[in-house]
């Protein structure tokens, strides 16, 4: 057992782990923060999204002791404290970029991070961006439009049926 310290949605925490703690285990069971969500451990969903140092990581592939002395933030951590949502979160809801949510904590903080370092990318670089995200239910367009909307850009119209 390993202790570790970090700041996580700016709170510091220090709690002992087992070396082979992933973070998502770390995030969901020992800080009960459980927007962090698991769709696939491998690396392939992105549902686990979160930053750590400011940069995008899946937290399925990194254990809690790397993470020992890092800045985390996660989905917990974009609200206000008062409950007041991000401009990102709130075109989210505007533009019906979720259905059932389950994707949703991973797309915004994938979102997150692609405004921090381009905050008007074009579409394609959204597209291009959410890659490493899945989502099964929307079909990705409102979830675009939402980062754009989000950015300050045009949104495009709904594709025709
Ligand atoms: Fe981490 Fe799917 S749970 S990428
Ligand atoms: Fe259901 Fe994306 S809203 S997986």
């Amino acid at each position: 057992m390993t202790e570790v310290t970090m700041v996580v949605n700016g709170k510091t925490v220090t709690r002992t782990v087992r070396g082979n703690t992933l973070m998502t285990e770390f995030l969901r069971e020992d800080l009960r923060l459980t927007g962090t969500h698991v769709g696939c451990d491998t690396s392939q969903c992105g549902a686990c999204t979160i930053h750590v140092d400011g940069k995008q990581v899946k937290a399925c592939t990194m254990f809690a002791i790397e993470a020992d002395g890092a800045e985390i933030a996660t989905i917990e951590g974009q609200a206000a404290p008062d409950g007041t949502l991000s401009a990102l979160q709130a075109a989210f809801q505007e533009f019906h970029g979720l259905q059932c949510g389950f994707c949703t904590p991973g797309m915004v903080m994938a979102a997150a991070a692609l405004l921090r370092d381009n905050p008007t990318p074009t579409e394609a670089e959204v597209r291009h961006h959410l890659e490493g995200n899945i989502c099964r239910c929307t079909g990705y367009h409102n979830i675009v439009r939402a980062i754009l909307a989000a950015s300050g850009q045009q949104v495009p119209a709904v594709a025709a049926e």
